[in-house]
């Protein structure tokens, strides 16, 4: 087999074997395939797309490119949660705590932000001391004590797609159904459990940008899952705005515990309980979607679901009086209000511009290398379709740098759109595909 016959095959739009797949993917992983070649390979399959059994050849092929981690001994249904990217996520700072808190063991290992998608890594590391990098007994071992862990992917998962992703980043390929299935499947193929529930995001912030798109994903995601003994549910929900209030890093986390201690978004509220609907009924602890939801809200009211942030936060040697107390957090140094420059509905506050100007600020990475700033980011104070009145406080930008604060405000004022007409009402959750 040869590399140059498999790049040819894809670029006069053929359909690859699953020999030719696994010969690609071993091959770039021990670096016998050059950049340039891998590179010209993912670029065809950018343009011409891949069948489902290729899709599916290429996760398995990712997955087992690395370590498999063996989650059996916490059962048979170890459930799993993934995003597929957007704007002020910080669903499972939230969420995981609040299905932990119900005896469903989570073993979670999350990544970071890069382009205008935030991270949970990046959100968790703020907490002065929180550790993200423990080793697997480590991790393994807080699972069995509490009941949780999450870190960021130190085990050698599915390294295929951490040159694939970094690649596909750096020639524009990042949008495509087939990369981003096999991409996202493989790793949690690679993660060892064997329910999943996929928050399939759609929209201005989301790399699906339309619903028609998003299906298509999340039906490949399934059949790949399906194949790979790895049952999948998928929950399509709106990222047109960005999700919540914050947009940032500390600032997410702060929004975080105070939706555990009851202050809770109504679109974020909406995600939070559908996702996590959906892990109890797969975990096998409750078929009612409605009365699971319900288990949820009462463990936010009772405190049990906080409770077990502050458990999972100490045991990771994080200093849990940042949670009891958010104003310890680190500021920015400039947290500038943006106000209203006239009076109307909020029309449309664009997730991807939002996460792009949080990146410039610093809250993100433009390159994989790139630091990032935990304090900076957006506080949006109106959500879409609210009305405002000529200046009221539309959002505060968090930044540290004085000379970035007008072309900051100008450009938060040109993201967020008002109108004299009131927009249609979106719906949060769009749809959930088994
Ligand atoms: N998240 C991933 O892990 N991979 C993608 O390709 C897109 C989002």
């Amino acid at each position: 087999m040869n590399i140059l016959e498999i790049i040819a095959k894809k670029r006069d739009g053929l359909e690859l074997s699953e020999e030719e797949i696994k010969f690609f993917v071993q091959g770039y992983t021990k670096g016998e395939i050059t950049d340039y070649q891998a590179s010209a390979l993912i670029m065809a399959i950018y343009i011409k797309g891949m069948t489902k059994k290729e899709t599916t050849s290429l996760s398995l092929a990712m997955s087992e490119s690395g370590d498999i981690l063996d989650l059996s001994r916490f059962g048979q249904n170890v459930v799993d949660k993934h995003s597929t990217g957007g704007v002020g996520d910080k669903v499972s700072i939230i969420l995981l705590p609040i299905i932990a808190s119900l005896g469903i063991p989570v073993a979670k290992m999350s990544g970071r932000g890069l382009g205008h998608t935030g991270g949970t890594i990046d959100k968790l590391e703020s907490i002065p001391g929180y550790k993200t990098d423990i080793s697997i007994e480590e991790f393994i071992q807080n699972v069995e004590t509490i009941g949780i862990s999450l870190i960021g992917q130190t085990m050698n998962l599915a390294p295929a797609d951490k040159k694939i992703y970094a690649l596909r980043d750096a020639i524009s390929c990042v949008d495509s159904i087939p990369l981003i299935a096999s991409s996202i499947m493989s790793k949690k193929i690679a993660s060892g459990a064997n329910k999943l529930v996929l928050d399939v995001t759609v929209g201005h912030g989301a790399f699906m940008k339309n619903l028609n798109d998003a299906q298509k994903l999340a039906e490949e995601m399934i059949e790949i899952g399906k194949l790979a003994k790895l049952e999948t549910v998928c929950v399509l929900t709106n990222m047109n705005e960005p999700l919540g209030h914050a947009v940032g890093n500390t600032i997410e986390v702060i929004e975080a515990i105070k939706f555990l201690r009851g202050e809770m978004p109504k679109d974020l509220l909406d995600v939070v309980l559908e996702l996590g609907s959906q892990m109890i009924r797969l975990a096998g602890k409750g078929e009612n979607i409605e009365e699971n939801k319900q288990k949820m809200f009462e463990n936010i009211k009772n405190g049990k679901a906080y409770n077990k942030l502050l458990e999972l936060v100490k045991n990771q040697n994080g200093d849990i009086s940042y949670i009891e107390n958010v104003e310890k957090f680190e500021k920015a140094k400039y947290i500038v209000p943006v106000y209203a420059q006239k009076e109307g509905y909020i029309y449309e506050i664009n997730a991807e511009n939002i996460g792009k100007l949080a990146c410039k600020l610093g809250a993100g990475r433009i390159k994989k290398e790139d630091n990032i700033d935990k304090t900076v980011g957006i506080e949006i104070c109106k959500k879409v379709a609210e009305y405002v009145k000529t200046g009221e406080v539309l959002a505060y930008i968090h930044l540290n740098k004085e000379d970035e604060i007008q072309s900051s405000v100008d450009e938060l004022l040109n993201i967020i759109k008002i109108s004299e007409q009131k927009p249609e009402t979106e719906k949060t959750i769009l749809q959930t595909i088994k």
